[in-house]
């Protein structure tokens, strides 16, 4: 049986105030990074990779297809789990709403976000539907990564967000696959625990 965990987030109510007309006409008056941008791409697979290398998962690559449907996802403003991915989802505002994001900084708050200690206790206490964006982002079988912002911030809605899909493929968190897939103690921890045992011992 399949999980989307990712929908943990599906409580936040968005209200759609504008047609897509509009909606378009908006996000075309300010720009994000392209998810075909080089920088991006890198910043991305940078973050992830370092993150899955503390867990025993092997490295992502990027690609092209999941990329265009997240930045799809993305412009639509919303929560949207449909279709054949994993995504995970993160999303923010400013106050006021015309602040301009730093789109590097995004992409690394965005993976601390799905790789937080909340999730990962989550996860490890059982909770997979909490610790769901964590265990995407790490999951082993999991070989490509795709990501978009929205283009422009969401002007048709209350807090006119930016938002950011990574989309997964092969999907993860599949129920009965976690223990194969999901190393929960990083190598980190345990180099800091063998260090630690080597000063008491020495
Ligand atoms: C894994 O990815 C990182 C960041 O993208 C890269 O620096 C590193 O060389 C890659 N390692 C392998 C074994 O491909
Ligand atoms: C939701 O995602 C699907 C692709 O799976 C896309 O066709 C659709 O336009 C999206 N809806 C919104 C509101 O973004
Ligand atoms: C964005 O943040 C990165 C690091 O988080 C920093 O190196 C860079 O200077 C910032 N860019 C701008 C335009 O502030
Ligand atoms: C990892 O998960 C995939 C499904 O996503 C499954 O096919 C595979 O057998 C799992 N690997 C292990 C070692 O459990």
């Amino acid at each position: 049986m399949r999980l989307f965990t990712s929908t943990a987030l599906s409580t936040a109510c968005l209200l759609l105030e504008a047609t897509n007309v509009f909606a378009n006409q908006a996000l075309s008056k300010r720009s994000s990074l392209l998810p075909t941008d080089s920088t991006f791409i890198s910043n991305v697979l940078t973050k992830v990779n370092a993150i899955r290398k503390q867990y025993a998962a092997a490295n992502l690559t990027w690609d092209a297809t999941l990329a265009s449907a997240a930045r799809v996802k993305a412009n639509g403003c919303k929560l949207n789990h449909t279709g054949p991915y994993r995504e995970n989802v993160y999303w923010w505002w400013y106050v006021p709403p015309t602040a301009v994001p730093n789109f590097t900084t995004k992409v690394v708050n965005a993976f601390d976000a799905w790789c937080s200690t909340t999730e990962i206790n989550a996860y490890k206490a059982g909770d997979l539907y909490g610790g769901g964006r964590f265990t995407q982002t790490v999951w082993k079988s999991t070989k490509k990564i795709g990501c978009a912002f929205s283009t422009n911030r969401c002007t048709q809605n209350p807090n006119q967000e930016w938002w950011f899909y990574c989309d997964f493929s092969p999907p993860g968190n599949y129920a009965g696959y976690y223990a194969g897939n999901v190393t929960t103690v990083p190598f980190e921890t345990l180099r800091v625990v063998f260090q630690a045992l080597r000063i008491r011992i020495y």
